[in-house]
């Protein structure tokens, strides 16, 4: 084997540079010349690639996003995708995938690779739902990002008195409200692993504001769910959702305030979580990530993905994590220490 295509796919986040960098390095000290893919798996179905050197990755280790672009494109939608797919594989004389992505790029990668072509994947994502890895790079920014919200946010919300509701990304995991809530000093923490009583949530504030603490900061994750919606179908879900006046975080805002009295106001942090410069944990992650992925091709062990788990790195087999995503146990260790130093989690 000597070419490996390399691509970013789903939502770009801090630290997939690092990776491209630490791939194309390692994989030069294999002998191995690398192929950049642009915009996910869509660059294999319209064979958009560009070869990448060691002078294409200097100095973009700290840099955030991806030189690659990405997409959110499969090409398992289209039959006919697929085969370009394969006939821009065979085009370039790439004999093997790195594929860095979420579950849904990684579930395109434990295809192609069911179908014979050597991949490896790298887990990415602010989510830090990936299966089978302790962390995924990305996640660690994220939670920064959201954490230095936090403090800025209280300073505002005690002058004011206010309930601050700051609602933060996630996707259907609570990992990021949970870890940065926690890092924040969050008075409540909504996570759609744990459905919310907003009468819980409310019963505390006023709690904490008859002990003359006058503000609160809540963090909600946006996959957050009360305990009614918890009890909808998918299709009953969808429609009271669309049917909701601005997200999770402005409902919960709204009713906290009807319920209590307390004046409160909303900040969605949104695409900020995803922006800028990797911390340096997820640096070191993502280029211990990428050294893995290339010294695996090496060595013939394909069909894997790279994960950290007890602060080792293993392979794991790509239909073990491809399209699952990993919750926040309700009896993770960082919920029993939100419930311990008080933190209200809705129910
Ligand atoms: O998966 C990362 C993520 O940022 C989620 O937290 C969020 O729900 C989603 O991507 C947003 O997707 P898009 O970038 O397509 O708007």
């Amino acid at each position: 084997m000597t070419t490996v295509g390399i691509l970013t796919g789903g939502g770009d986040c801090p630290g997939l540079n690092a990776v491209i960098r630490a791939v194309v390095r390692t994989g030069a000290k294999h002998g191995f010349d690398t192929i950049g893919v642009r915009d996910g798996w869509l660059g294999l179905v319209v064979g958009n690639v560009e070869p990448l050197t060691d002078y294409s990755v200097t100095g973009i280790l700290p840099k955030g996003g991806t030189i690659l672009g990405t997409s959110r494109t499969n090409p398992f939608k289209n039959e006919a995708d697929v085969q370009r797919l394969r006939d821009n594989i065979r085009k370039f004389g790439i004999d093997a995938i790195v594929a860095i992505g979420g579950e849904d790029t990684l579930g395109v990668a434990n295809r192609l690779s069911q179908m014979g072509v050597p991949v490896v994947g790298i887990p990415k994502t602010i989510d830090n739902d990936v299966a089978a890895t302790d962390y995924t790079f990305g996640f660690d920014t994220a939670v920064s990002i959201v954490t230095e919200a936090i403090d800025r946010l209280h300073t505002t919300a005690e002058s004011h008195h206010r309930v601050m509701v700051v609602e933060v990304m996630g996707r259907n995991a609570g990992w990021i409200a949970t870890v940065a809530g926690i890092a924040g000093g969050a008075d409540a923490i909504l996570i759609p692993e744990i459905p919310f009583d907003l009468d819980e949530v409310a019963s505390h504030l006023r709690a904490r504001y008859e002990r003359g603490k006058k503000f609160s900061i809540v963090v909600v994750a946006e996959g957050a769910r009360s305990v009614e919606e918890s009890r909808l179908d998918k299709k009953a879900f969808k429609k009271a959702r669309e049917q909701m006046s601005g997200s999770i975080g402005y409902r919960v805002a709204r009713e906290i305030q009807d319920a209590t009295g307390l004046e409160s106001r909303v900040t969605v942090l949104g695409y900020l979580q995803r922006g800028g410069t990797p911390v340096a944990f997820d640096r070191v992650l993502a280029s211990q990530f990428g050294t893995a992925a290339a010294n695996m091709l090496a060595e013939g062990n394909y069909g894997k993905m790279v994960a950290l788990q007890d602060n080792r790195l293993v392979g794991v087999p790509l239909e073990n994590v491809a399209n699952r995503i990993k919750s926040v146990p309700v009896d993770h260790r960082m919920i029993e220490t939100a419930r311990d130093v008080g933190t209200c989690l809705g129910d």
